[in-house]
């Protein structure tokens, strides 16, 4: 029978009560991702009660548990069993604000496919997987889990991803899984930072910058999209027909399944939107939500809805044909096991492919000539409170959780230091340091955030270095030796006085597989740093957020002038642009042009960079292209994001850079939020970071469709 006239015979075929069970889906107690409720998982499967599962992990579980769905449920329909593989399933990757920072979407996409082989290897359908949510704030502690500041970039990441997770076909086969585009939409705007709380964002704000990458998502073919937890300016995400509805289905086109955040169909009674499960589950079914992950809403309010008429049977047909389809996409209904017919997979975490990404993560912050650590010399002590042998390879979401393994800094250090003893001073103690370092030893100071520190309701009010670890690191900056900081965080912390104090600092976010290896192959110069901050540093906690793309004052800054805009107490800027990290060569940009520098409407752009190293090392520097629209009808960003490369150049040579520019590049939402290219100036500008010191720019004039 062809799929969809399969589909129709299922829905025809189903009671209302197997109809609910395919939009419901439980958690297997394996994984731990939210509250738990006791349950019977076989019998809810055998009853059809169940039409997904997550957090249910490993072959013969998933197999048998799909056994007794096909075999044993009155209908055989398969379940479909999701997992969060956000950075990586058994190999530890690097977290995704880290892997960001690499700004290298081929790099993005290969992790997701790597990712993907191993999960789906082990019977995994659907990751809820990638978190695409815009973040200017890091007190949010899923800031970890986020691709950074700028909706273009986070756009670039969402197509990667996607195709990574789903691979090259229009389906996702045997070796890939559907990938869950998350958590539309806002939820990176939280008030103060605080994880679950609301998001009050102006229909702009969602346009412009919390909605750019799920429409990526989208038209990369995303599988699936999951709302947000949170209320956004009054109607929580996961009641949001305008939201799922309107927008998602209607105007984007998206024709897959929307499934629920953990417990959010419920969670509309605490919200204050629906007096109980009944009411909750027809707001959230009539937004357009298919699955009811863990609220056992569905399960318990829609029978009631039907009966009263707030839902029809026809939303309910419509959701459960999503369903279906989703599971038809996956290639489920022809083989419910097509995810288990290949051989069992190692056993083991993939250390090679994991260096391969963890090398490109860090972002060297700070060089005052420090790094890389001469061969020779004195001894190298790697102090503070986390220069363990072997930090936990963890950041809050691989599919296993299992972090075995990874090489401790200091063994893979010393032999790319042989004319240096490596010496390891775990703790927090500036007396044992300054033993160890005498007086011609240099100091690896290691110190930030232990992994519980972010991720979800991990919020910070005040992201800065834990307890104890500002005074420790004062009193081993009083020694006087040279000192790197290396900062293992989810977020940029604010710890300006200890960053400013130290020679270099190396950002080297959450450890990984494959931690140890690149930190020292950085640190020893074996490797470019190449991480580039993909959200601003900030200076101090009260500036937050503080971030590139904002729009203009009328009063500007003006070296702190009176009645201009600055603080009294705080620098305006952060202490570390977008886009800021060093690397061992210098590259500047020395000029940018334009070609046609007169462009009409539907011209594309032509932007040529002119490049030169400047110093005696061969390297490699990242390049960000920028716009600004001078003036519009409404007020553009002083800096938007258009363009991305790698570049590399031998020591003392020129090259170029060509980025094309095209119209909708230079558009932007008008009032009613519909695209339009105004004429005009635009300043082009390619640069280092967001750093107006470090870039480049030339105007392009933009004339209307009738003038020449
Ligand atoms: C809650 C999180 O918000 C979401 O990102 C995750 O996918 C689900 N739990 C499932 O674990």
């Amino acid at each position: 029978m062809h799929r969809q006239e399969r589909i129709e015979a299922l829905v025809t075929a189903m009671t209302l009560d197997e109809k609910i069970g395919q939009l419901t889906m439980s958690s297997a107690p394996d994984i731990v991702t939210g509250p738990l409720a006791e349950a019977d998982l076989a019998h809810e499967v055998r009853e059809g009660a169940v039409g997904s599962l997550l957090n249910l992990v490993g072959r013969d579980a998933i197999r048998s548990m799909q056994d007794v769905a096909v075999r044993e449920s009155r209908l055989g329909i398969p379940l479909l069993f999701g997992l969060d593989v956000v950075h990586g399933y058994r190999t530890v990757l690097p977290v995704p604000l880290g892997e960001c920072a690499a700004m290298n979407p081929e790099l993005w996409e290969a992790t997701a496919r790597f990712a993907a082989r191993e999960a789906s290897a082990e019977g995994i359908d659907v990751t809820f997987a990638p978190m695409i949510d815009v973040c200017r704030d890091p007190r949010w502690g899923r800031v970890v889990e986020c691709p950074g500041e700028d909706p273009w970039l986070a756009s670039l990441y969402a197509r990667a991803k996607v195709r990574g997770f789903q691979g090259a076909g229009a389906s996702p086969g045997a070796d890939a899984l559907g990938a869950t585009a998350k958590h539309l939409g806002g939820y990176g705007a939280v008030m103060a930072g605080l994880d679950y709380g609301p998001a009050d964002v102006s229909a702009r704000a969602m346009a412009e910058v919390y909605l750019p990458s799920f429409r990526a998502a989208v038209e990369a073919g995303v599988a699936a999209v999951m709302p947000s937890f949170i209320d956004l300016s009054g109607v929580p995400a996961t009641a949001n027909r305008a939201l799922l509805t309107e927008t998602l289905r209607g105007a984007w086109g998206f024709e897959g399944a929307i499934i629920s955040d953990y417990g959010a169909v419920a969670e509309l009674i605490p919200h204050g939107v629906a007096a109980d499960l009944t009411e909750a589950a027809a707001l959230a079914l009539n937004a357009g939500v298919d699955i009811d992950m863990m609220g056992g809403a569905y399960r318990a309010g829609l029978p009631g809805a039907i009966a009263r008429g707030l839902v029809t049977m026809d939303a309910v047909d419509a959701a459960v044909r999503r369903v279906l389809r989703l599971k038809a996409r996956l290639g489920l209904l022809d083989d419910p096991w097509i995810r288990l017919a290949g051989a069992s997979p190692s056993s083991a975490p993939d250390p090679a492919t994991a260096l391969s990404a963890a090398v490109l993560s860090p972002v060297l912050l700070k060089n005052g000539g420090l790094l890389p650590l001469s061969p020779e010399g004195g001894p190298v002590v790697l102090a503070g409170p986390l220069a363990g042998t072997s930090p936990e390879p963890i950041g809050p979401w691989t599919g296993l959780r299992q972090f075995a393994g990874p090489t401790g800094l200091a063994e893979c250090l010393q032999p790319l230091l042989a004319g240096r003893e490596v010496k390891l001073v775990a703790g927090d103690d500036p007396a044992a340091v300054a033993a160890a370092a005498g007086g011609t030893g240099t100091i690896v100071l290691c110190l930030g955030e232990t992994y519980e520190l972010s991720g979800e309701a991990a919020s910070r009010a005040e992201p800065v270095l834990p307890a104890g670890q500002e005074d420790f690191a004062r009193s081993v900056l009083a020694l006087g030796r040279p000192v790197v900081v290396l900062l293992w965080s989810g977020r940029p912390l604010v710890a300006t006085p200890i960053l400013q104090a130290a020679d270099a600092v190396l950002a080297a976010w959450l450890p990984c597989h494959g931690s140890g290896e690149a930190i020292a192959a950085l640190l020893s110069g074996a490797e470019e740093p190449t991480g580039r901050l993909p959200l601003s540093w900030p200076a101090s906690v009260g500036q937050i957020p503080v971030f590139f793309g904002h729009r203009p004052t009328g009063r500007p800054y003006a070296g702190g002038a009176p009645f201009t805009t600055r603080y009294l107490d705080a620098p305006l800027d952060p202490l570390y642009p977008f886009g800021h990290g060093l690397g061992y060569a210098t590259i500047e940009v020395e000029a940018v042009s334009v070609l046609p520098a007169i462009a009409g409407p539907r011209d594309a752009i032509t932007v040529t960079a002119a490049v030169r190293n400047t110093g005696g090392r061969d390297g490699a520097a990242t390049l960000f292209l920028f716009i600004r629209d001078r003036v519009a009808s409404i007020a553009r960003p002083v800096l938007e994001l258009r363009g991305l490369r790698r570049v590399a150049l031998r020591a003392g040579t020129r090259g170029h850079e060509v980025f094309t520019l095209h119209p909708g590049d230079l558009a932007f939402p008008d009032h009613s939020l519909t695209p339009v290219l105004e004429p005009g100036e635009f300043d082009v500008f390619v640069g280092l970071s967001a750093d107006p010191s470090r870039m480049a720019g030339t105007i392009l004039r933009e004339r209307s469709a009738g003038s020449a």
